[in-house]
């Protein structure tokens, strides 16, 4: 039996997707060594290899198939445009893709004018302003604190991630519209889900049932 090969986007939803892993009896023990340089860990048993890459890199080692599996952004996905299978919504890492701005920019959204976007997303910005907006708009590309743009006058708006607001809220900008919902999902190289389709599919049934299940017990609390 070959390897499956795990990329997983480094950070928050790493650690929440080794859990999730954990729930459906797949462990990598090595990865939990916060002091270990490895790069990448091996679970021998069930002939499973798994590595942490920079979020944006995970679809593009699904596509060239260093990878058979990814577990990424939603965000990402759209961004990177690469020709991978989005197959499972896992359900955490929730959050929105909005443009955001001073409470002032509302209008100039409403009169469709020639306004500058920052963004971290620019395919996404280009695709929400140009195809579904039809409003002509100049984007710039930034790396981080994307909220800094308007306030220092570099942008009207951006299109950025909003998960609590905060960032937002304390830097006196808002949500002016919502371009769509993210969470974490899990990516497929289309060979491999060919070549080893009984071996994945399986992995997405088991996974898609501890996803269901963590949903019910969240909403158990809930109530
Ligand atoms: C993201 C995003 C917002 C913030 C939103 O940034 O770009 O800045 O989180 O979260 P909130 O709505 O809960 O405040 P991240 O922390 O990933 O860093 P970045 O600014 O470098 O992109």
């Amino acid at each position: 039996m070959r390897y499956l090969t795990f990329a997983l986007g480094k950070g928050r939803l790493a650690k929440k997707t080794l859990e999730l892993f954990e729930t459906i009896g797949i462990t990598c023990e090595e990865m939990k060594d916060p002091d270990s340089r490895k790069l990448i860990f091996v679970n021998e048993e069930l002939k499973l290899k798994f590595f942490l890459s920079k979020g944006p890199d995970v679809p593009t080692y699904v596509e060239y198939g260093a990878a058979d599996i990814g577990v990424v952004g939603k965000d990402t996905i759209m961004e990177e445009q690469r020709k991978i299978y989005e197959v499972l919504d896992l359900g955490f890492g929730k959050c929105r893709m909005c443009v955001c701005g001073p409470e002032s920019a509302a209008r100039l959204l409403e009169h469709q004018e020639l306004i500058r976007v920052a963004t971290k997303y620019p395919n996404i910005a280009k695709d929400y302003f140009y195809n579904q907006k039809n409003q002509t708009v100049e984007i710039i590309k930034l790396n981080g604190s994307i909220e800094l743009a308007p306030i220092v006058g570099l942008s009207e708006v951006i299109v950025d991630i909003v998960e609590t607001g905060s960032t937002l809220r304390e830097n006196g900008l808002m949500v002016l519209e919502e371009v769509c919902p993210l969470s974490a999902r899990v990516v497929v190289n289309p060979v491999s889900m060919r070549m080893e389709n009984e071996r994945i599919a399986k992995l997405l049934k088991d996974l898609n049932r501890a996803v269901l299940e963590k949903e019910r017990k969240e909403k158990e609390c809930e109530s």
